[in-house]
């Protein structure tokens, strides 16, 4: 069995054909159908059938006392729910699921089951914390059938942690542990479990370097919820982001500060991630992006500086560079900005990732900016989606983004002229741009020559 994709193979190759991956075929013993199946199945009974208007238990919620947790997952946690929380190995995980697990175990029974690291790892862990006085039951164990034993009874804990599913294994099954059979199973029998006693269960899951949750994605379909613990290196900063959600709202994100003490919440993140800025440079622009349902502000950078190369570099962090290829288009075919020969380095402060289209302007802003070496009106702020023939379009929840950037003072706005009416309430100054051209004036001053480098723009037309 592939263990990238799922797919089986009588025989063993050095690359899947399912999916072109080198080395990832592993032997496993394929589960027999039990023979009195049939038997069984003839002896049985039909089902029950209700309608919507059944009885259904409150939507009872418990909350852990992370409140960035908490928000992602929708409100707190449901009876039953499986969660997946997958990421980097020295993200955090197991750092968050402590914290998690210890808070909620002064309201609720909490179980948190390691696999991967001793008892006195995992005390330690939470004497850093500061939560060592928490009543949380600790266990070490591999052993599904051991783990459900202890489960499966009415006594059960309101919530388990399984730090992670990959070290888990079913005896019954001849595979290696962290294949994806086991992998599979161990997950089925948990959630049975949970679903069948009301725990909350916590999965932690292992990334593989492609970046998807190890064991393919069949855990992502049998869980209720899937969080990815995500940050980059060499930052503070951790971001949990929901990617489905049965019981919430996807695009959540919290968000978090690794210290030498633990994560800390951190509830106000566009104070953080625009605070270190300096106003007059140029090359830079704020985008007041959407993630779920909060306003966040983000701090766009662009470096172009003449290239040496043939082919001219370019480097983006924490933006699509399929998308700068096409704001560099439309700059140079819509707009006459011939910036396309330069070395191109685009970078999101902060080390977070930024996936709206809605970013495109203040992408755009801050190349032409950094080109020109004219900063932006001081504390102002840029969203829009820019279309192939340079137009800009409206995007959604401009009013939450113009008072958010209010809220953190910024006065001036650069938002499409199409946008909603009544959006001068809550910002001082709106500019409304239609087309890229008409950004130009405001981030190339003299477009001849820049007032720092002396250099000729647009020498290469
Ligand atoms: P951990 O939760 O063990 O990561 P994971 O379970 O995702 O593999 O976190 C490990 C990293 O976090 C490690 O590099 C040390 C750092 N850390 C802190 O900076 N402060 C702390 O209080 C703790 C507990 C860990
Ligand atoms: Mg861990």
């Amino acid at each position: 069995m592939c263990q990238a994709c799922g797919a089986v193979f009588p025989k063993w190759s050095g690359r899947c054909e399912a999916c072109g991956d080198w080395n990832t075929l592993v032997e496993e013993a394929a589960r027999k159908a039990p023979k009195q199946a049939l038997a069984a199945r003839r002896g049985s009974d039909r089902i029950e059938i209700g309608s919507l208007s059944g009885s259904t238990a409150p939507d009872e919620r418990r909350l852990t006392g992370v409140g960035e947790f908490d928000r992602v997952c929708g409100g707190g946690l449901v009876p039953g729910v499986g969660i997946l929380i997958g990421g980097d190995p020295g993200i955090g995980k197991s750092t968050l699921l402590t914290e998690i697990a210890c808070r909620l175990s002064y309201e609720h029974r909490v179980l948190y089951i390691s696999g991967e690291e001793a008892a006195d790892q995992v005390r330690l862990r939470a004497r850093r914390l500061g939560l060592e006085g928490a009543p949380l039951e600790l266990a070490t164990a591999t052993d599904i059938s051991d783990i459900i034993a202890t489960l499966d009874t009415s006594q059960a804990p309101a919530a388990v942690v399984i730090d992670s599913i990959q070290t888990m294994y079913l005896p019954t099954l001849d595979s290696a542990p962290g294949t994806v059979a086991q992998v599979r199973a161990s997950a089925q029998e948990l959630l049975r479990v949970a679903k069948h006693r009301g725990i909350s269960l916590f999965l932690v899951g292992h990334v593989t370097k492609e970046g998807m949750i190890a064991g393919p994605r069949v855990l992502e379909h049998m869980v209720d919820t899937v969080l990815y613990f995500e940050g980059e290196r060499g930052h503070h900063f951790r971001i949990l982001r929901a990617v489905k959600n049965r019981f919430g709202p996807t695009d959540e994100i919290g968000v978090f500060e690794m210290t030498g003490a633990g994560l800390k919440e951190v509830s106000n993140p566009s104070a953080l991630f625009v605070s270190e800025r300096d106003i007059e440079a140029s090359g830079t622009a704020v985008f007041a992006g959407m993630e779920g349902t909060r306003p966040l502000l983000v701090e766009i950078q662009a470096l172009v500086a003449p290239s040496s190369l043939g082919t001219p570099r370019r480097a983006v962090v924490g933006w699509d560079s399929a998308r700068l290829s096409m704001v560099l288009a439309v700059l140079e075919a819509r707009c006459g900005v011939s910036i396309g020969f330069n070395d191109i380095y685009l970078n999101v402060a902060g080390g977070m990732r930024v996936t709206e289209p809605a970013a495109d302007l203040a992408v755009a802003a801050a190349l032409v900016s950094a080109f020109s070496d004219t900063p932006l009106p001081p504390h102002s702020i840029v969203f829009g989606e820019i279309g192939l023939t340079g137009e800009i379009r409206p995007v959604s929840q401009a009013d939450a983004r113009c008072k958010e950037a209010a809220k953190l003072g910024f006065g001036t706005a650069f938002v499409p002229s199409r946008q909603r009416k009544g959006l001068d309430r809550n910002i001082d100054r709106l500019i409304e741009l239609s087309h890229v051209n008409d950004l130009l004036p405001y981030c190339q001053g003299n477009t001849r020559k820049s007032k720092r480098t002396g250099r000729v723009q647009n020498e290469h037309r």
